[in-house]
Order: structure tokens, then C-alpha cells, then sequence
């Protein structure tokens, strides 16, 4: 009797661990809203005003625009394909958008559209050799995944992940440019170090960040 107790017990102690794990996990994630499709200026006028800036406001960014943001940048645009809003070379899909915000490190997931957090810290001055980064809202880091190059020449890994961010990047310059949103794409960045604190793999490689937020007024 005393060992059927003790089992239902752990069972019961089991679920509860698990109920509370799933909870902390949800609690990690932020849920990014849909699209608004009709939110930014048309694109030809988004064209004329692309600008990099490099004056933020340190005003946090709403939910609704960094969700915009994101799905601009590589979000999911064909949902029975799982295709991208920016293109990438033979559909690897391998850059991944980490966003360095206040709160902590995220990771963007285009198929859930979430962005999961990864560190619980402020890492925003790591991601740029500029002061600005440090206080702009969001630095939007882009890391390959080398992992999904693996048949490729080194030489390729190179190019084509560089010519992939290339692509997202300038979506997001055309999203701001259209929002009224600050942004300039950086190279300077102390990827050693920025790695590092990122805990990324030794096939992850920070290709670009890109900082974004309101302007300064
Ligand atoms: C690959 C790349 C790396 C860049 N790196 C930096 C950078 O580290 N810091 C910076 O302030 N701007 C950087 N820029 C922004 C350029 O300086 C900027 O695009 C250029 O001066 C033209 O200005 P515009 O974007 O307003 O047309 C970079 C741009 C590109 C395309």
C-alpha cells in the first residue's frame, strides 16, 4: 500500500515538473503578431527614402513594430512552402536573426513566429563597435548556420551567406525606410567577442548586425 502511495506520489510530482516546465518555456517566448500588410509606405516611396541613420531614440520598440520587423526581414510570406520573405541560395534558409534587446538575447523563429529568448541579458553594446548600439532598442545580429552549408566549398559558405543577409538586411532598411524607423547595417563588430557571449556554435558565424529603432528627437 505504502509503495502504490509513494508511486502515485512521484507521479503526481512528475506532472507537476512538467507543467512548470512547459510554463517557464512559454514564458521565454514572446509571440510576435502577424504582418500588417498595409502598415508602411508603398514600396517606391520606401525606396527613395532608404537611408542608413545612425541617431536612435532609446524608446523600446512596440510589439506589433518589432513583429512587423522581423517578418519583413525573413519572416514566412508563403505558408504552404515555408518560403521566406527574403530569397537565399538553393532555399538553405541558413541565416539565422538574433535580436539584442534590453531584456536579454533572442532568437528569431520564422515557423512559430516567436522570438525565443536565449540569454537573459543585455549583450546590446557587445553587438557594435558604435556607442549607439548600445542604447538603440534593437540590434538585430545575422548568424549563418554553417551546419546547413555542409556540402558546400568554403568559398561558397562565404558568399552565398553574405549575399543572403544582404537580402534581409535591405528588407528591413526598406520596412524602416517605409515606418519611419532609423536603421544602418553594421560590419564593425567584434565577432570573437560578440560569439562568445552569444554561446554560438563553432558552425555559427556572425555575417552582419543591423540596429533599429526610432529616431532620436
Ligand atoms: C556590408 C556593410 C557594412 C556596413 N558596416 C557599417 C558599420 O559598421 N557602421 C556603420 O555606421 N555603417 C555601416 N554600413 C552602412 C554604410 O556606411 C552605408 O550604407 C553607406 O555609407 C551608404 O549610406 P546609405 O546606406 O545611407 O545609402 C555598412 C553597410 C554595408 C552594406
Amino acid at each position: 500500500m505504502k509503495m502504490k502511495l509513494f508511486i502515485v506520489f512521484c507521479f503526481a510530482l512528475l506532472i507537476v515538473v512538467c507543467v512548470a516546465v512547459a510554463y517557464a518555456q512559454k514564458a521565454k517566448s514572446i509571440r510576435l503578431l502577424p504582418p500588417r500588410l498595409d502598415n508602411a509606405k508603398p514600396l517606391m516611396q520606401s525606396l527613395k527614402e532608404r537611408k542608413s541613420g545612425r541617431e536612435f531614440s532609446s524608446q523600446e520598440l512596440p510589439l506589433a513594430v518589432l513583429s512587423d520587423i522581423l517578418w519583413a526581414a525573413n519572416g514566412i510570406n508563403r505558408p504552404d512552402s515555408g518560403r521566406r520573405t527574403a530569397p537565399s541560395a538553393i532555399n538553405m534558409q541558413e541565416i539565422d536573426i538574433y535580436a539584442a534587446k534590453a531584456d536579454g538575447l533572442y532568437l528569431f523563429d520564422a515557423k512559430e513566429n516567436a522570438l525565443n529568448l536565449i540569454i537573459a541579458q543585455d549583450l546590446r553594446a557587445l553587438t557594435g563597435r558604435q556607442p549607439f548600439a548600445a542604447d538603440a532598442p534593437v540590434n538585430l545580429i545575422y548568424v549563418a548556420d554553417l551546419s546547413k552549408m555542409s556540402k558546400l566549398s568554403e568559398e561558397d559558405r562565404n558568399f552565398y551567406s553574405a549575399t543572403d543577409t544582404g537580402f534581409i538586411s535591405e528588407n528591413v532598411y526598406l520596412y524602416c525606410a517605409g515606418a519611419g524607423l532609423v536603421t544602418v547595417v553594421r560590419g564593425a563588430v567584434d565577432r570573437p567577442a560578440l560569439a562568445k557571449a552569444m554561446g554560438l556554435r563553432t558552425d555559427q558565424k556572425i555575417i552582419l548586425a543591423q540596429t533599429v529603432g526610432y529616431p532620436k528627437q
